[in-house]
């Protein structure tokens, strides 16, 4: 499996400048965040294949509840959420990879007319197009390697109603400023009245939530530090992973877990020529996973021109789901 994360980071990436090779993309991005203060690598490098393979381990681990809670909910709820979002529905889910979340969206859909899948890596989509067109036959499955935001023209498919599926709590790794950014942009792609079905983890007792990034078993750990070893392979550096620490902090207002490589020692690292100095204790920032109310979530949705139809959670409260109509 492969998170949508590099989509949303994609996202996130607001210089729109003419893409180069993946290479290049990589290297660029690392030369620049580190020349940032403070230090960042974007997380959409985390996902090459080692870590792609790292988090689906993620994904499995006690501690890390969203993947399993989001599941259940959806496979408690999907009978009135279908029935909610009608008969002649095109599915449109935002990042290839989440199966085993958007079957049981598909097979509890009255009718479902079409699927379109929008990814900006061609493999992962064209693996989930497969998959959708031998589990679902019968229906028009597209899909469109693209940055959703960049994406002028959905291509026409049948339908009487579209609903997007963002699943994951993938909205949480924009800043809130962002992630109302993004939900207007999409309101501005779609019909009137079109909806949104949005994976969100909520706001829960903060050993709970540093826990899920930084499990015992030391996965989360390796699946960070692995972006070290990736620029290690790929740039020519020599970053000492021994010299990094993985850390997993809950910061309370607005409320996000900040993920971040501490450097151990006073130390010089070399990344593809260029040479960054890094202070014992200095962090480089990896990523920022934030965590709503329902309430603020409902808020921030309707901030950016959204109607709350319904919230489903678990009876722990860990996860939600929310259904949102795109106001005309
Ligand atoms: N973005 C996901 C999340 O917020 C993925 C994730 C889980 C992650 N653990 C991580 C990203 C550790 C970076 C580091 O849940």
């Amino acid at each position: 499996m492969r998170t949508p994360d590099t989509l949303t980071l994609e996202l996130c990436n607001t210089d729109r400048a003419p893409r180069l090779s993946a290479t290049s993309d990589f290297r660029n991005a690392v030369l620049n965040g580190l020349n940032q203060t403070p230090k960042r690598i974007p997380c959409r490098y985390l996902y090459d294949s080692p870590g792609s393979d790292l988090f689906d381990q993620i994904c499995t681990l006690p501690e890390y509840y969203p993947t399993r809670t989001e599941k259940e909910i959806l496979r408690k709820n999907a009978a009135q959420i279908g029935a909610m979002i009608g008969k002649g529905a095109r599915v449109i889910e935002l990042g290839a990879g989440s199966g085993g979340k958007v079957d049981r969206l598909m097979d509890a859909l009255p009718a479902p007319s079409s699927y379109l899948c929008i990814d900006i890596s061609p493999e992962p989509l064209e693996r989930t197009a497969r998959a959708m067109r031998q589990r679902y036959p019968e229906i028009d499955v597209a899909s469109l390697c693209a940055d959703f935001l960049e994406a002028v023209a959905l291509p026409e498919q049948p339908s009487d109603v579209d609903v997007c599926f963002f699943p994951g709590s993938t909205i949480g790794n924009f800043e809130r400023p962002e992630a109302t950014d993004f939900l207007r942009r999409c309101r501005s792609l779609l019909k009137p009245n079109s909806l949104m079905l949005i994976g969100v983890d909520l706001k829960k007792p903060v050993p709970l939530l540093e826990k899920a990034y930084d499990d015992a078993a030391g996965v989360t750990a390796r699946f960070s530090l692995n972006v070290l070893a990736r620029t290690n392979r790929e740039l020519d550096a020599n970053f000492d992973l021994a010299q990094f620490r993985h850390r997993a902090r809950y910061v309370s207002e607005p409320g996000y877990v900040e993920i971040t490589l501490v450097s151990q020692a006073d130390q010089s690292v070399t990344v593809a020529g260029k040479v960054f100095d890094f202070d014992r204790n200095e962090p480089i920032h990896i990523e920022n996973s934030h965590k709503y109310t329902c309430d603020e979530f409902i808020s921030l949705a309707r901030n950016a021109g959204y109607q709350s139809l319904g919230v489903w959670s678990d009876d722990c409260d860990l996860f939600s789901i929310h259904l949102l109509r795109a106001q005309p």
